[in-house]
């Protein structure tokens, strides 16, 4: 057996959790193996919307194990609020669930320091969610971090103000820092999840794959966030790609199976950083607009741009994707023509190549445009009729461009909004 592999391809907030939670019922675990509550991903249940932060999205599936790898850096005061907050849903987190005992914690004074260096950065700000990510991991190579499997131990107090003492003086070099402190809180939270089954994960997952088990693992964020291959240095702290699987649950590269990729239709970015196709004009607000284009973490507004497909096809080259999922097909219903980048010019040279800095504006993009299909895809599902021929045109490039099949198109945000194409 093989680790599957599902990933962001553009810069987050793709629909993973809504693929991942229609997967789900094929898989008997679901990691998560980086990130950590920056995330926001959405799931539609009989029972209403939920967003989650920390928990893999296997959550709503009784039968599935889930696995919150190594790779993740955990908020105690989110996750809590998270096992909580689906209890009241009639979800039982903590029956299927298990964390791994290297996972490094959030401190409140990680997150104080995000906010500092947020602040201190001025317009170059990244946009971070705040939510103490950068620091975390910093510690974390720094060989400074706390594990989940500390909180135990004697000495575990102890070492906690010891940290905070550091990130303290470091934030000295701020200045005034606004900050709300909730350490209280934050024990309180540790109490509480010192009820949940930890593992090492390394071991547990490496004994499930030989037992014959089918594992599916839930990436974060998106390529284009990725700490080495992002846009640099917009980007999050840690590996969003396919390599992240193996440092981030212990697996081997030669355990990884399917990688399934997940792309929009079109692209959107919340934060700031470079966004090549990003739209000014009515048709980037109609995409915010029809697409509810809001972070499911932050509520900031995401901008919106048409799809990338020189951007895309560096991401299937980084990850090795073997399929792709195409989400919000339904928004692209309402346009005359489909547009998409597909072609870069830097320094007055055309190229398939991305750029090294996207920071540095010296290229252009070269948009191609499609006829658009405006019809129902929902009304089509429904009716059992087939696709439009705009569609199968559309797709057909994207397939034959990236050299990647595109057998599942998403149509909404419900489980079972979902069209599934023979492909060859
Ligand atoms: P994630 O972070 O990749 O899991 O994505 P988010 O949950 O942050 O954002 C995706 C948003 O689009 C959520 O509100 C989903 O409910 C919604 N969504 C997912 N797939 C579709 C789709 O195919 N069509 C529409 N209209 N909405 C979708
Ligand atoms: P999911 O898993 C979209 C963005 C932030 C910011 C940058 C760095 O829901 O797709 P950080 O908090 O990591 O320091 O922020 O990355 N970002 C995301 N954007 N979706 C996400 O996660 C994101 N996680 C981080 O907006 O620009
Ligand atoms: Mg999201």
């Amino acid at each position: 057996m093989a680790v599957d592999v599902l990933i962001g391809l553009q810069w987050g907030d793709e629909g993973k959790g809504k693929v991942v939670d229609y997967l789900a019922g094929r898989y008997d675990i679901i990691c998560r193996f980086q990130g950590g509550p920056n995330a926001g991903h959405t799931i539609y249940t009989v029972k209403g919307k939920f967003v989650l932060h920390t928990i893999p999205s296997g959550i709503f599936r009784s039968n599935t194990q889930n696995v919150i790898g190594n790779g993740v850096v955990i908020d105690p005061i989110t996750l809590k609020k998270e096992i909580l907050g689906l209890k009241e849903m009639g979800v039982d987190a903590t029956a299927n669930l298990l964390v791994s005992k290297k996972a490094h914690l959030i401190l409140p004074s990680h997150r104080y320091l995000d906010v500092a260096s947020e602040i201190s950065k001025g317009k170059k700000k990244i946009g971070s969610t705040l939510r103490g990510i950068g620091p975390t991991y910093m510690d974390k190579t720094g060989r400074n971090g706390l594990r989940f499997g500390d909180i135990n131990s004697a000495e575990f107090k102890k070492k906690y103000q010891e940290l905070k003492n550091k990130h303290l003086q470091l934030g000295e070099m701020y200045g005034d820092v606004p900050f709300e402190w909730n350490d209280e809180e934050w024990f309180e939270s540790i109490e509480f999840l010192k009820s949940l089954e930890t593992v090492s994960c390394e071991y547990y997952l490496n004994k499930a794959l030989k037992a014959g088990k089918t594992i599916l693992a839930e990436g974060a964020q998106g390529v284009m966030l990725d700490i080495d291959f992002g846009t640099y240095p917009y980007v999050t702290s840690s590996n969003t790609i396919t390599a992240g699987i193996c440092t981030g649950l212990g697996v081997a590269p030669t355990q990884i199976g399917e990688v399934i990729g997940i792309s929009k239709a079109y692209c959107t970015r919340v934060g700031g950083g470079p966004f090549p196709t990003e739209l000014f004009d009515d048709n980037g607000k109609k995409l915010q607009d029809l697409g509810h284009e809001f972070g499911a973490t932050t509520g900031r507004p995401r901008r919106c741009g048409w799809l990338d497909l020189v951007q895309l096809k560096y991401s299937v080259m980084i990850n090795g994707v073997t399929q792709i999922a195409l989400t919000k097909s339904d928004i692209m219903d309402h346009f005359e023509e489909i547009t998409i980048a597909d072609e870069y010019e830097v320094n007055g040279y055309k190229t398939q190549e991305l750029p090294f800095d996207l920071c540095d504006e010296n290229y252009k993009v070269s948009l191609k445009s499609f006829k658009g299909w405006n019809t129902d895809l929902s009304a089509i599902k429904k009716e059992g009729k087939a696709l439009p021929q705009e569609f199968e045109t559309y797709v057909a490039f994207l397939e034959s461009s990236l050299e990647v099949s595109i057998p599942m198109i998403s149509i909404g945000p419900g489980r079972d909004e979902l069209i599934l194409r023979q492909t060859s």
